[in-house]
């Protein structure tokens, strides 16, 4: 009976999946399963007798430090839930989760039992996860923040410039001199521009026609304005039915316009770009296609900040859409944007993190 426990015993620490790693009083190894070895790359006659706990062990991650030998799980009896850096014979440091139990010993310090699951993929998952978040609230600020400026910068100065320019047209009814005359014609014609200006900065941080009109009002006058400030000759295209989407689609599609037009403006050394959007029945597709001297996607050389294609790529996952960079030296950038839709025009597959609106 004792015989068949002990192999029953044996077989389990042979199969499971954890890794299990026994040390003895003195912290050297004494034990290691198949899963341990897989782990780790280290096999049993590499570490028995010859490795220490301490040897492949290179600390606990704790909420303050990321690597800390203070408050040790060896110098527990029993510690259920831990996390250590465990070195592997690669030389790579990965991070796994763990527990450890004394086993029982008459007199003296007995074993201890370590059992060790790699939740490095579950890690990295949350690290995506807890990024995206992140990326999901800065772009909603951003763009609070901008609508905010915008208004402001609208009906606040906007409305005060116009006054100004009213005033002048009083002042310029009276009997003036020549001089003043001239004076004031400058005035009205610097305070015309500036209004001129400060329209312009409001629309471009927040087209009002976004809001008021939807994406496709919004983006013709985009390229109108894009084709007077460039001199890039711009085709606005519209496929499918004109509608209203969600507002949270409506702004990432045309930021990633913007974004994507800009940049064939700024590297592209083209004189055409066509922009195209399409309604269709499930979905709404944005295309921004220029025929300059292209770039390998692959192996970016940014010229900026290089946050534009990137801030692209989350608006689009947060909306759970897809989008894909043609492009190659000397053929010109082809971006192309699908977000499948519900029948409302929200977003179909919507990141769990990401709000709507
Ligand atoms: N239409 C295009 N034609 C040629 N090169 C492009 C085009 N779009 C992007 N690129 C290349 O890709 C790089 C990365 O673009 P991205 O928008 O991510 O960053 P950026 O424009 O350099 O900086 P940022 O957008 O943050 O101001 C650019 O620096 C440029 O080299
Ligand atoms: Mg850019």
């Amino acid at each position: 009976m004792l015989n068949e426990t002990a192999r029953f015993m044996e077989t389990l620490f042979k199969n499971v999946t954890d890794a299990i790693l026994v040390v003895d009083g003195k912290g050297d190894v004494i034990g290691v399963n198949p899963a341990f070895e897989r782990m780790s790359g280290w096999m049993a006659e590499e570490v028995l007798g010859k490795k220490s706990l301490c040897d492949l062990c290179r600390g606990m991650a704790t909420c303050q430090e990321e690597s800390s030998c203070i408050d040790c799980f060896a110098s527990r009896l029993r510690m259920p839930s831990f996390q250590i850096h465990l070195h592997t014979k690669s030389g790579e440091d990965i991070a796994v989760a763990g527990s450890s139990t004394r086993l029982p010993e008459d007199g003296g310090l007995g074993a201890l039992a370590v059992i060790l699951r790699d939740n490095s993929e579950m890690q990295r998952a949350e690290r995506e996860r807890h990024q995206r978040q992140l990326t999901n609230y800065v772009i909603q600020a951003q763009e609070e923040e901008r609508k905010r400026i915008s208004r402001d910068l609208h009906d606040g100065i906007g409305q005060a410039l116009y006054s100004i320019m009213v005033g002048l047209r009083v002042i310029n009814q009276l009997d003036l001199n020549h001089d003043m005359r001239q004076h004031l014609d400058e005035v009205q014609q610097l305070t015309a521009r500036t209004l001129e200006e400060v329209k312009s900065l409001s629309v471009e941080l927040r087209p009002s026609a976004l809001d008021d009109l939807g994406l496709a009002a919004a983006l013709r006058s985009y390229s109108k304005r894009f084709e007077q400030t460039f001199g890039i000759l711009t085709t606005f295209e519209i496929g499918g039915q004109r509608r209203r989407y969600d507002s949270a689609v409506e702004t990432a599609l045309y930021r990633i316009a913007q974004e994507a037009m800009t940049n064939a403006a700024k590297y592209a050394d083209t004189d055409s770009i066509t922009l195209r959007l399409a309604d269709q029945p499930d979905g709404v597709e944005v295309c921004i296609e220029d025929h300059g001297v292209g770039f390998d996607p692959q192996h970016l050389k940014v010229q900026g900040t290089g946050l534009g294609l990137y801030g692209m790529r989350e608006r689009v996952t947060l909306l759970g859409g897809t989008l894909t960079i043609e492009a190659a030296p000397g053929q010109g950038t082809k971006i192309h944007v699908v977000v499948p839709l519900d029948e409302k025009g929200g977003p179909r597959y919507v990141h769990p993190i990401a709000d709507r609106g």
